[in-house]
Formats: structure tokens, sequence, C-alpha cells
């Protein structure tokens, strides 16, 4: 039995180092962790089981059944995160440069499989050269097995990527469908072709960095949702953002045991300027009504002129939309409008109840705007709040002006609860802009046109710079005072928490991709 046992015993020692001590001191000479360590800091301390350790390649061209290294450069297994369970793999980047061959692709399914059927999270550490270059189209079929489960597995079980070093070619569209893509600064890229090609094609001259790290995805394309410093950090990210996700489309989010007191926030009444032209910054709003410190930023960096991301409220899981008029006024434009449609999408899939901040001066203007579709995606985000089911309350705080006041989760298109506070201003469009059309040609022919101008903007702003026609109508539920916003939610989203919608059965709906 000895020597039985020290055979299972040296393989497995083997499979612990990888692809071997000196490329796991390159791998750490890269400041970045291995495999392995990633996936013992993720998750609770012994919790991981791991699938599959003894699996290899069957790759015989190229010599390539010389080269065998057990778990053929990909980790795979189940454990837990704060006690929940969670199935995670992790390439590693020792064994052939972390590549996926047909096996690597296998061991990825299995857990995908697995997850899917036990309702558990899939967390994905990639960290490999993309396809096996020494097994052509058996490694393509792997990648294309991995995205047909991603894409079964959406809506369903929250899936979580994070890149932490190359991400190349076909490799990359794994990640894009699953719900977030998490990216460490200066050690990991994303790109479809990588600078050689963009050089050989549109001759432009551009590194890795720039063309696809973590930084050009957090800011210019939105395809990363939260960057780290580290993978320390990025790791702690992961496990940060599950904290507020439930484990399946079936289940809500554990609520944290709270205790209600007054709740009355008095900071909350001095933020919104008198000056409805000055801007101020949102976040303190957010933080005003939250539990304390709980904010988490999605797409921090990306179209910020509307912010995004999770909270608590009362020890609930909310998610949160709101326009931030620090930036841009807070107008709504293409990115922002994409930004904030695919966080409706993922809150409603995991039955996190939505909170809708709004000041908004309109949708940007423009030819850039217009010619990219500022229609059509604009859209996204009017289709995705119209179609989320899950508890949705809405605070306007300033303006809710034209197109941008039916879109932000207005009571028209199916919000539960709509709230106002007396400084806002809910029309057409603002003063100036509507007198000018309106009171044109009284103030064309008045003997001082400016002192017109003024005098109808006042005339208008009275009429119509307020709360108070969309409350007598019924689409604003309650005008609130500022300080007293946070009870009044906390009330709100606790009276809708069993909230049932049946919808008719279809296929899907037609979302303007
Ligand atoms: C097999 C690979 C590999 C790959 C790297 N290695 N990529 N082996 N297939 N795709 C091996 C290397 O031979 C090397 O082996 C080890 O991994 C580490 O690689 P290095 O080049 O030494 O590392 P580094 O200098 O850090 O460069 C990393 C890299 C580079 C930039 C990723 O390795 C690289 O360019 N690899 C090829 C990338 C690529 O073109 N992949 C195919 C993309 S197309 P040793 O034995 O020396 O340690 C694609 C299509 C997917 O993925 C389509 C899906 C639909």
């Amino acid at each position: 039995m000895d020597s039985k046992t020290k055979i299972l015993s040296d393989k497995l020692a083997k499979a612990h180092l990888g692809g071997g001590t000196h490329r796991i001191e390159k791998q750490h000479s890269k400041k970045k962790l291995t495999a392995r360590e990633r996936v013992d800091y993720l998750l609770d301390s012994s919790s991981f089981e791991e699938i599959g350790i003894l699996v290899t390649h069957r790759t015989t061209d190229f010599n390539m059944d010389k080269e065998l290294y057990y778990g053929d450069g990909v980790i795979t297994g189940y454990g837990t995160i704060n006690n929940r369970l969670v199935y995670v793999f992790a390439q590693d980047f020792t064994v052939f440069g972390g590549s996926l061959s047909e096996t690597h692709a296998e061991k990825i399914c299995k857990i995908m499989d697995l997850a899917l059927k036990m309702g558990a999270p899939l967390i994905g550490l990639n960290d490999s050269g993309g396809a096996r270059i020494q097994e052509g189209v058996r490694s393509l079929g792997g990648y294309a097995d991995i995205f047909y489960k991603n894409v079964q597995s959406s809506g369903i079980i929250p899936q979580i990527s994070a890149i932490m070093g190359p991400c190349a070619g076909g490799a990359v569209y794994s990640p894009a469908m699953t719900d977030f893509t998490m990216m460490v600064e200066h050690s990991s890229y994303m790109f479809v072709t990588g600078p050689n090609v963009v050089k050989t094609v549109t001759n432009e001259e551009v590194t890795s960095e720039e063309l696809g790290g973590a930084h050009t995805h957090a800011t210019k394309s939105g395809v990363a949702h939260i960057t780290s410093t580290n993978d320390i950090e990025c790791l702690d990210n992961i496990k940060t953002l599950l904290s507020y996700l439930p484990q399946n489309n079936t289940q809500t989010t554990d609520k944290i045991p709270f205790e209600l007191q007054d709740e009355i926030r008095a900071e909350l009444a001095t933020i919104v300027p008198e000056n409805a032209n000055k801007p101020y910054d949102m976040h303190h709003v957010i933080n005003g009504i939250i539990d304390d410190d709980s904010f988490f930023e999605i797409h921090k960096e990306y179209a910020q002129n509307i912010i995004v991301g999770f909270a608590r409220l009362g020890g609930r899981s909310i998610g949160i939309i709101a326009n931030q008029p620090l930036i841009l006024a807070g107008v709504l434009d293409v990115n922002s409008s994409k930004k904030a449609a695919r966080f409706t999408r993922f809150c409603d899939s995991f039955n996190i109840p939505l909170l809708v901040l709004v000041d908004v001066p309109g949708f940007l203007p423009g030819t850039d705007q217009e010619w990219n579709g500022i229609i059509s995606n604009g859209a996204k985000l009017l289709y995705a709040l119209s179609e989320a089911t899950v508890p949705r309350v809405t605070v306007i705080t300033r303006k809710a002006y034209g197109g941008a006041y039916d879109v932000m989760n207005s009571k028209h298109i199916g919000a539960d609860m709509n709230f106002a506070w007396p400084s806002a201003e809910i029309a057409v469009m603002g003063a100036k802009g509507a007198s000018e059309i309106i009171f044109r040609k009284e103030i064309l022919e008045a003997k001082d046109p400016h002192a017109k101008l003024a005098e109808k903007e006042t005339e208008y702003a009275n009429a119509f710079a307020n709360p108070y026609r969309a409350a007598q109508r019924g689409f604003i539920d309650e005008v609130i005072l500022p300080q007293d916003t946070r009870r009044k939610l906390l009330k709100a989203f606790s009276m809708l928490e069993d909230k049932k919608v049946d919808l008719p059965k279809r296929k899907h709906g037609n979302i303007p991709l």
C-alpha cells in the first residue's frame, strides 16, 4: 500500500508545482501570483476541493506527448467564499502559458456544468496565451464549448471573470459574456488582435497596455467593470462583489441583520445647490441614503455622467443608477445609456431591487451622438428599465427633463414608487430653452428682448420647474424632504420586498442591441 500511496503523493506533488519552480519564479517576478496562490487566497481557508488535478492533454503532434503537466494549465474545483459555495477555474500561466487545450477546456466546462446544476456562482481567473497553438481546431472547439455554456448560464448564475494576465484573440469572448470583467493594472491585457496585427493591418503603433490594458478598458471601451492595482486587490474585489449577489436567479441576496433607528439624514438637505445650473456630486446623495460605507461602484471610470453600483439599504442589497450632475451635467449619452442598461439587466436577472436617482437635463445633442446611435443606445436603457420586474424606486433630486424623464425609471415605464425632492424640476426642457421657443415672437417684438426673455423664463420656471404638476397627476407619489429620503426608501423597499410580476410567455424580447 505504501508504494501505491507514494505514487499518488508524487503525482500530486508534481501537479502542485505546475510548470516548475523556474516558471513559478518568472510568474512572481512579474508581480503575479500563481494560479494556485490565487485560488488559495480567494476561497475560505481549506475549503477548496480540486477536480481533475491529474488531467493531462492528449496531443501527440510536435512531440507534445513528451511534455505532460498534471492539470494541463488550469486549476478547477469548488469551495466557499464567506461560507457560500462557488465554482472556480484559474488558468496556470506556468503550464504552456496557460494556453487552452481541448482537455483544459473540458475541465472548465465540467465545473461550469456543476455550477449551473447546483445554482452557484462561477468565477474564472484568466491568465492565458490563448488557444494552445499545437492543438489547432480542437482548442478552438474548446473555446466555443465554453462560450456556449457562458450563454446557457447567463441570467441563471452570476459569472465573474478576472483577467490577471494575457487574454487575447477569441479568448476575450468568454469574459465578455460573463456578468463582470475585472482587470489588474499593468499585468493584464485584453484584445481581439494584438499590437503586431494592428500595425500590419492599420499601420498604427500601439503598446499592449494602450491597446488593451486595464486603464484602457476601464475608461475607453467599458469592457472592464472594475480594475485593481494588484492580484490581491482584484481577488478582494471579487469577494466584495459577491457579497451583494445571490447564489442564483431563484434567490435573493441574504439580508444583513439591521436595526431601524430614526433614519433621518440631515446632510442630505444641503447637497443640491440653490442655483440649478450648479453641479454637485451625486455620490454625496448616494452615501447619504445608503448604509454606511456600503457603496460598491461598478464602471467607476467609464461614462462617469452616470453612476451605477451596489449598496445596502437596511442590510438589503440594492442596485443604484444615478445621474451625475458633476460630469456633463449628468446628461444621458450613448455610453452612459449602455452602462446603465447593462447594470439594470444584471440586477433584474438576479432579483436585486433598483434605486434610480434622477438629475438629468436630457440627452446629449450632436452629430457624434446621433451618428453613434444615441437613438438605439438610449432605447437600451428605456427597454431595460421597462422590462425590469424587480422592485424599482425613483427619487428625482433636481432636473428630470424631456425624454430622459421618461427613461429614468418614471412611473409610466413601471417604477413602483416615485419620489421627488422639492428642488425637482420636471418639464419638457429647461426654462431658458423652453421660453426661447414658445415665447419667441413676444421676445423678438419686445423693446428689451433680454428682459423679456428673463421675465418669460421666470414665468415658465414658476409653472414647471417644480415637482407639483407631476405630483398632481400622480406621476410622483410623494414630494419628500431630502433628509427623510433614507427613511422613505427603507419603507418603500420593505413594502416591495415580495413583489411578484407574472409576464406573458415569450421566447425573449428584442432589446435594441
Ligand atoms: C502554446 C504557449 C502559448 C500558446 C504561450 N505559450 N502561448 N504555448 N500555445 N498559445 C508558452 C510559450 O511557448 C512558453 O513556453 C510559455 O507559454 C510562456 O510564454 P512566453 O512567451 O515565454 O511568455 P511571455 O513572454 O510572458 O509572453 C506571453 C504571450 C506570448 C504574450 C502570451 O506567449 C504569446 O504571444 N503567445 C501566443 C499568443 C497567441 O498568439 N495565442 C493565440 C491567440 S489566438 P515555455 O516552454 O518557454 O515556458 C486565440 C484564438 C482563440 O487564442 C479563438 C477562440 C475562438
